[in-house]
Order: structure tokens, then C-alpha cells, then sequence
């Protein structure tokens, strides 16, 4: 009954409908629909292989230290690499857009969603990226849907890290292009991928710059000549490498490849502290996206609050960069500390640091002992990384102290010792 009831084309008439469905006892509405039974035995499967995902009982979980089941814990889990998610000045921008645009822009920005700041943030973005224009959207991951559904189609070849972020996947998905994987961090496997595919009509080859569930770097100068040689555009997703690496404009720009990349993507929502992602690059290439992004076309823009903060944190990093050299400092120190007790790092260079445990069940463990020893870190399982590789993400900020950093190492010390017992 609930199957036919569902059919469009036994009602035509919707007032009959309408009435219809109104009449039907409740107990109709109590049977359960066969996919509910699926659904039921997933979640079970989840729960018995430690994979179900819960929404951490976090308060003030962008803080330094954060409250979780009322214990204060340090906060080693979120992405606010540089802490200015707290910082006073990004408020007090945020409050001031508001005051004078109001709490929401109403509209996608091609409708009425723009207003003067976020005009202004963009030319802002596009100079301290060294690039003819930038454009904002509502999310890292709504930038990488654009890109790719933009610039990718069915006629085109896009050569992706086996690593790279799910909102590559899930552009690359959505755009119908072919996709080629490529093993993570393998140039040889890569050349050997673009050789076979070198008379495809288009290529396009994307990367993370910094890999976000292991820390490690891409090598973006082998990569950006297999580009030239392979007439291949290439994309950087810069989202956890801006405000900490080349003075807080990424990896390209530390590694001279700015002129190399065709676009630059980066996001707000991490070292910058706020929300949103961007794409920057040359003229021609922001006004396609302009015109072909459909998460910028049909999504409202974002929030004068949003855009003011971001401009802020802008503004911070570009006048003093030296928070992002002070934290890989940190990184690397916590980094050989990790190793010297025996813990398996991965390659990680950044403020990212694995500590990778194996399965699901130690993963979990570790992080119960370490918000015992007062540290909040992520267990990182299967599917977000791969079959045995269940972790914690460590990611430092760079407003640690000497106290916490103490605090870090004496935790983990207690970890290894208890996961040797
Ligand atoms: C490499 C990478 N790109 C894109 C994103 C998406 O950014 P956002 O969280 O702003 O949607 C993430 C998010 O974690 C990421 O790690």
C-alpha cells in the first residue's frame, strides 16, 4: 500500500491526494518501509567494526581547549592552525559587518547577495595570492565541487592523488570526467599514468598541497613539469597550507611555483579561523568559474559576519606571517618527540602529525587515554583513511605554550607505555 501510495501517477488530482492521505489511519504510516531494514543493518555493522560516527558531546570546540563531557581538555583536533578563531580583532570585524549589512546577504551573490566588503576581501585575496583575481564561496568543499564540475567534463582526463580530499572526489564525480588515480605521492606512477593518457582531448591533474589526514607534502615542482610537459592544468588545494606555510599564502608560493599553477584553491575555515573556501587565479579563468560553479550559481552567498572576519584574518596573516614559521617549528619538535617514543608519524612536514595506531579499536583507546591525560585528539578511522591505518590527527596551533607542548609529550610517553603493556 505505502508503495503504491508513493506513485505519482495513481493521483493526479492533488486536492484528492491531499484528502486521501489525510484519512488514512496512522497505523499505515507505523509500517516500515523495506529500506528502513537496510538502513538499521548498516548502522549495526558500523557499531560492531567501531566505524558509527557520533557528534562529540564538544563545547567551545574551536577554542584552544575545549569542554568535552565538562572536562577541560587541550584541543589538538581542530583545524584553527594559527588560533584566530577567538582572536578579538576577527570579532570585532564580524560585529561591524553586521551592524552594517545585517546577519544574512539574502541571495546568491549573481542575484543581490554581494555587498562592498566582499568585493573588497576578493581584490584583497587576489593580491596577497600574487593573482589577477579571486572569488569566494560558501565552503572549501563547495570551491573544489566548482572547480571541477567548471572545468572538467566527459571529454576530460583528471589525474588525482589517491589521497586527495573527498570534495575533489566528489567534484571529479559530478563533472563526468575520467578520473585517474594516481598511488599517493608517486611520481613514477603518475608520469607512467599521464604518458597512457596523453592524447585525451583535455587533462587536468589536482592535488592537495598538504595531505589533511597524514600531514605530508606533495611534490608539487615534479608534478608542475609533468604538467608543462603533459599540456595539463594544474589545480592546488591549499586549504591547510595557507597562514602557515610561504608566509601564509601556501606551498606554491614557498616553492616559486606561483606562475606554474593555474588555480590556487584555498579556504577560510582553517588557518584563517572563519568559514569559506576561494579559487584564485587569472581573470579569464575566475570568470569562467563565475559563470559555470554551480555551488556559487544556486547557494546564498555568505554572511556579512563571515566575509568581515575573514577580511580580518587576511589582513593579520598578511602583516605578520610569523605565527605559521613558529608553529612548523613547534610541529617538528613534536614530530621527533612522537618518533623518539617509537610512534609511526607517516612522512608528515606540517602541523599535521598522524600518529598512526592500526585498528579502529587502539585508535579509540588512544584518544579515551589521552583525555584522560587532559588532551582532546581525533580518532581517524576507515573510510576517511585506509583499511588499518586507524589514527590519531594530531594538529598543533600555533598558541601553544612550553607548558602544553610538556604536556603533549608527557601524555603520549603515558600512551606508549600503556599501549605496550
Ligand atoms: C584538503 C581539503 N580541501 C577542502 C576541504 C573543505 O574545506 P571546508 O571545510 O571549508 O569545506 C577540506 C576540509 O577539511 C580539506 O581538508
Amino acid at each position: 500500500m505505502v508503495a503504491i501510495l508513493g506513485h505519482e501517477s495513481y493521483f493526479s488530482c492533488s486536492a484528492f491526494k491531499t484528502s486521501f492521505y489525510f484519512l488514512l489511519p496512522d497505523f499505515v504510516f507505523m509500517i516500515p518501509k523495506s529500506f528502513y531494514r537496510r538502513i538499521e543493518g548498516e548502522l549495526t555493522e558500523l557499531e560492531k567494526s567501531s566505524l558509527l560516527r557520533t557528534v562529540p558531546e564538544v563545547d567551545f570546540g574551536a577554542d584552544k581547549e575545549l569542554v568535552f563531557k565538562g572536562k577541560r581538555l587541550l584541543n589538538l583536533a581542530s583545524n584553527d592552525y594559527l588560533g584566530l578563531s577567538k582572536d578579538q580583532s576577527l570579532a570585532t570585524a564580524a560585529i561591524k559587518a553586521v551592524e552594517q549589512y545585517g546577519c544574512g546577504s539574502a541571495a546568491s551573490r549573481l542575484v543581490t547577495g554581494n555587498f562592498r566588503l566582499y568585493d573588497e576581501l576578493e581584490r584583497e585575496l587576489a593580491a596577497f595570492k600574487e593573482q589577477e583575481d579571486s572569488m569566494l564561496f560558501t565552503s572549501g568543499y563547495a570551491a573544489n565541487l566548482a572547480i571541477m564540475d567548471s572545468f572538467a567534463g566527459r571529454r576530460t582526463v583528471v589525474f588525482s592523488d589517491k589521497l586527495n580530499h573527498a570534495s575533489i572526489l566528489d567534484g571529479i564525480r559530478m563533472s563526468g570526467a575520467r578520473q585517474v588515480r594516481y598511488r599517493h605521492n608517486d611520481i613514477a606512477h603518475l608520469k607512467k599514468r599521464m604518458e597512457a593518457s596523453k592524447d585525451a582531448d583535455e587533462k587536468l591533474l589536482v592535488t592537495d598541497t598538504i595531505f589533511s589526514m597524514d600531514g605530508d607534502l606533495a611534490y608539487l615542482e615534479e608534478i608542475a613539469d609533468l604538467c608543462d610537459f603533459y599540456d595539463t592544468m594544474l589545480v592546488v588545494d591549499e586549504a591547510h597550507a595557507e597562514g602557515v606555510f610561504g608566509s601564509g599564502k601556501g606551498i606554491a608560493h614557498e616553492r616559486g611555483l606561483v606562475r606554474r599553477v593555474d588555480l590556487h584553491m584555498g579556504a577560510f575555515s582553517k588557518g584563517f579561523g572563519s568559514l569559506g573556501g576561494a579559487v584564485s587565479g587569472r581573470k579569464d579563468l575566475i570568470s569562467y568559474l563565475r559563470n559555470k560553479g554551480r555551488s556559487f550559481v544556486f547557494s546564498t552567498a555568505l554572511s556579512p559576519a563571515v566575509i568581515g572576519a575573514n577580511l580580518a584574518a587576511l589582513r593579520m596573516v598578511a602583516e605578520d606571517p610569523s605565527r605559521g614559521d613558529k608553529l612548523l617549528h613547534m610541529s617538528r619538535d613534536v614530530k621527533t618527540y612522537l618518533e623518539s617514543c617509537g610512534f609511526d608519524c607517516g612522512q608528515s612536514e606540517s602541523q599535521i602529525i598522524p600518529v598512526i595506531l592500526g585498528d579502529n579499536e587502539t585508535a579509540l583507546t588512544a584518544r579515551d587515554r589521552l583525555i584522560e591525560a587532559g588532551i582532546y585528539a581525533a580518532a581517524i578511522r576507515p573510510p576517511t583513511v585506509p583499511e588499518g591505518t586507524a589514527r590519531l590527527r594530531l594538529s598543533l596551533r600555533a598558541d601553544l605554550t612550553e607548558v602544553d607542548l610538556q604536556k603533549i609529550k608527557a601524555a603520549f610517553g603515558g600512551l606508549k607505555a600503556e599501549l605496550e603493556k
